[in-house]
């Protein structure tokens, strides 16, 4: 590593910024040293701000059924071979219920956009999970949908929403999915969830296809903008029913690479060490605490749909059952010196501004 690079890394841990030049020359010149350097300081500040806490969300899959025909993703509208179904309000509470006595205090609700869950009937869900578990956290994963829509959820007791941005670029964006869907409407979202007053998680795939360097640089300066309460990073694995099928799937290292990098431009942030990541690599989810990760999430949905949530190959975690989920996660993170909490896990920074907010 040149000095110039390990000043640059240092800069970055200084001041938690860089510009978009440099963020892509960053990733452009990274080698073992910069990333053992990158990896030293996220795991120092995650430290000051988590100490060796990790995180558990009990992710539910409600549905496999989708509107939209994003070219990477196996539920796609067009996969005629994918196995669909849709989880009852009653299917969903007992999973929570389950996830409760396992000791989840998060759970997130994760589904394609299918119509079925018009705002009612999601609401309702919502609402329900909220007063049979109040001291628990509701997160959606549910993808676009209206303003109104967002608010009503969150009206509802909705606490967090997850909508990836996938790319910051626009023409990447407009090279990932299909002409109905605009990088316009995906940011408004996003705008409109922070606004609203949710924790917001954003993020991206790893090695998608035509990403770059550059459109990593601006994937990152959006994050640094931005600001999300979560960033879900993950490679990117080909599905063999989607038109990228054929494409290569990103890497273990420049996904480690960009957690840390992520941690140095949000110090508490919640980052979660992804199922694709250990999809990849069978350490792949320890290795994304080591970077600098904080969160693990298990699944929780019933051990028969499983399967059929599948958006890319050969997805892991899909035959145990939770129980087991969380406990072979307890011994993966105990195994690299960290441990499992199970306490809400808030944004701090969210935490601060409502008790700011509160106290006017
Ligand atoms: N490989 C990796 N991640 C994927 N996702 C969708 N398809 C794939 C894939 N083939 C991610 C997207 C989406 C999240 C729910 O899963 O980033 O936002
Ligand atoms: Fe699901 Fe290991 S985390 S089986």
């Amino acid at each position: 590593m040149e000095s110039r690079e390990k000043e640059r890394i240092y800069r970055l841990d200084r001041e938690g910024r860089l510009s978009e030049a440099e963020y892509a020359k960053l990733i452009r010149d990274r080698d073992e040293e910069a990333s053992e350097l990158l990896a030293e300081l996220a795991v120092k500040k995650r430290k000051a701000v988590f100490g060796d806490a990790v995180y558990i969300r009990g992710l539910i899959e409600i549905s496999s059924i989708c509107r939209n025909n994003c070219l990477y993703c196996g539920i796609r509208r067009d996969n005629r071979k994918a196995d669909r179904y849709r989880l009852t309000k009653e299917e969903i509470l007992s999973c929570a219920d389950e996830g409760y006595g396992l000791g989840f205090r998060t759970f997130v609700l994760q589904g394609g956009e299918d119509p079925y869950y018009a705002d009612d009937v999601l609401c309702e869900i919502v609402s329900e999970i909220k007063r049979v578990h109040p001291d628990c956290a509701v997160t959606l994963s549910l993808g676009e949908r209206s303003r109104e829509s967002y608010q009503k959820l969150c009206d509802a007791g909705a606490d967090r929403y997850l909508l990836r941005h996938e790319t910051a670029d626009a023409e990447h964006y407009s090279k990932l999915h299909p002409k109905e869907m605009s990088f316009e409407n995906r940011m408004r979202c996003l705008t409109d969830l922070k606004e609203i007053g949710y924790q917001v998680g954003c993020g991206f795939m790893v090695g998608s296809p035509f990403q770059t360097n550059e459109t990593l640089a601006k994937d990152l300066k959006f994050i640094e903008m931005f600001r999300p309460d979560m960033c879900g990073i993950g490679p990117f694995i080909p599905h063999h029913e989607t038109p990228f099928g054929g494409e290569k799937p990103g890497t273990v290292e420049c996904t480690l690479f960009l957690l840390s990098v992520i941690r140095l431009i949000l110090p508490e942030v919640l980052l979660p060490a992804t199922t694709a990541l250990g999809t990849l690599d069978p350490n792949g989810r320890e290795k994304g605490i080591l970077a600098g990760a904080n969160v693990v999430m298990p699944n929780l949905s019933p051990v028969e749909v499983r399967k059929k949530y599948e958006l890319y190959d050969n997805k892991i975690c899909t035959g145990e059952e939770s129980a087991q989920c969380l406990q072979c996660l307890e011994a993966r993170m105990s195994s690299v010196g960290y441990h499992l909490v199970t306490d809400r896990g808030d944004s701090p920074e969210h935490l601060r501004k409502r008790t700011k907010k509160v106290s006017v």
